[in-house]
């Protein structure tokens, strides 16, 4: 699935795809790494888009659980469970994503 160009989100930031759902979150790290998250923090109904990233973690701007953006693992509560993690390729300077088969892990009462 193509997202956009890789040049559209400067390292360091993120951008939310709503065009499918649930959203995603395209993360462009200082690093030069792109990552493909589901957006929703599994706590509660938070953007992971809005959050801040440092290095290979972004964390989340409601109740700052922080994600590995490599594995979607929760690395600091109040989330308990991580969030689905997308195959990236860049394919001529742009982002495409093979969506993950698994369930995702939408927080309670949020259903897209
Ligand atoms: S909504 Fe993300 S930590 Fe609470």
């Amino acid at each position: 699935m193509w997202i956009c160009p890789l040049a559209n989100i400067a390292p360091g930031e993120a951008i939310r795809f709503d065009a499918i759902s649930p959203p995603l979150a395209i993360f462009h790290t200082e690093d030069g790494e792109v990552f493909a998250l589901d957006d929703t923090c599994s706590h509660q109904d938070a953007s992971l888009a809005d959050g801040w990233v440092d290095g290979c973690e972004v964390e989340c701007p409601l109740h700052a659980s922080r994600f590995d953006l490599r594995t979607g693992r929760v690395d600091a509560p109040p989330a308990k469970r991580g969030v689905r993690t997308h195959a990236v390729t860049i394919i001529d300077g742009d982002i495409h994503v093979v969506m993950s088969v698994a369930a995702p892990n939408l927080p309670p009462g949020i259903t897209y």
